[in-house]
């Protein structure tokens, strides 16, 4: 039997799936609780056993159609040597990139390196089987990874200037995208249905380097997603030319984020749309969310449109807000 993402896919149906990124996070009590008793986020990340927990804990309250793998894209830079910590108030910090480290790492080493995240995969694979839910996976995408290597924590808007596209970037480059290609083949071979590819910092490149650093290795990412017969989702985060990237990158589903027109996008894409409500309107009433949850659904109503946010859950939502936000969307289709 087919998911109800699936089904959205193929074709419009009168049911909108939903689920939310960082579904499995800072808002929900019982994720805090295991938090606090596991200091480092890395470990956690690759403590098969609660991320599974954590990864199943949004499922269990709300009933999401998906569950995203807890992970981090970050995981990826790791299992390549580069030292990440996560720090409190400050967020990832990187040690300083090494090419001779990066250039030396061997696919077996990786592939172990990473295996509790593909034992999780497995995990909530048979557990949503039953319940006929997708398991989706993810990568960072290339340009956001390698803004990490290399800026070593997230970059302020405004205050920096892009790379050279030398040999040493191509060589980066090239290693992210043979390593993402295992890390998404993994989770694939374990059970992921669907794979989301995140490039957050899209939205600060100019245009003319977004063929270079985004529309080529995402492409590249899709279509060997593609080969593999599962579904991907691209997440361009504040790229100013949606319609564009969906050109040239051909995703089988577009994430867009809150600063864009919802109809623009509507009028203008034609493959299905994932996302759009501002994170920030979970922390307003519920005349609001009720608002603009009915604005997202009415101007998407005539596309395939899997509801979800223009970005993560905000670590000071109310879990009864988003609680309220599911039952909404449930109930204007009378689901
Ligand atoms: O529920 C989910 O969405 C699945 C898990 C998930 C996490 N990170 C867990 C996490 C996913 C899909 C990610 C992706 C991710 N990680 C992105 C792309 C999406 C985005 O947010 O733009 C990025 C850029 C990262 C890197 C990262 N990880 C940062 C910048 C931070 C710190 C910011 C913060 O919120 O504190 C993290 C930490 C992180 N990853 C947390 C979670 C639940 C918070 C960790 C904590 O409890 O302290």
């Amino acid at each position: 039997m087919n998911t109800l993402i699936q089904n959205c896919i193929k074709n419009k149906s009168s049911k909108v799936p939903i689920w939310l990124m960082r579904q499995a996070g800072r808002y929900l009590p019982e994720f805090r609780s295991i938090r606090e008793k596991n200091q480092d986020f890395i470990s956690l990340c690759l403590n098969t056993k609660l991320s599974s927990e954590i990864t199943i804990q949004p499922i269990n309250r709300f009933g999401f159609d998906a569950a995203i793998i807890f992970s981090d894209i970050l995981l990826v830079p790791y299992a390549l040597g580069q030292q990440v910590n996560f720090k409190k108030d400050y967020g990832p910090n990187l040690q300083k990139i090494d090419l001779k480290i990066i250039n030396s790492v061997k696919r077996e080493d990786f592939l172990q390196k990473l295996n509790p995240v593909y034992e999780t995969v497995k995990d909530i694979k048979k557990k949503l089987l039953m319940v006929d839910k997708d398991t989706i996976g993810f990568v960072g995408a290339p340009w956001t990874l390698l803004l990490y290597m290399l800026n070593r924590r997230s970059p302020k808007e405004g205050n920096f200037s892009v790379f050279p596209k030398d040999k040493y970037i191509h060589n980066i480059l090239a290693k992210l995208d043979e390593f993402l290609k295992i890390h998404i083949e993994a989770q694939i071979k374990s059970g992921a249905s669907i794979i989301q590819i995140f490039d957050s910092w899209a939205g600060l490149l100019p245009e003319k380097d977004l063929e270079f650093f985004v529309y080529k290795p995402i492409k590249s990412l899709v279509d060997f997603i593609r080969q593999k017969k599962t579904i991907s989702i691209c997440f361009p985060r504040n790229i100013s030319n949606y319609k564009k990237f969906v050109d040239n990158v051909n995703p089988d589903i577009i994430n867009i984020d809150y600063n864009v027109d919802p109809s623009i996008i509507s009028d203008t894409i034609d493959i299905p749309i994932q996302g759009g409500l501002d994170p920030k309107i979970l922390l307003q009433n519920k005349e609001i969310v009720r608002n603009e949850v009915t604005k997202y659904l009415k101007t998407f109503d005539k596309k395939r449109y899997i509801f979800n946010l223009g970005h993560g859950v905000l670590p000071d939502t109310n879990p009864d807000m988003v609680k309220y936000l599911v039952d909404k969307v449930r109930s204007f289709y009378g689901q």
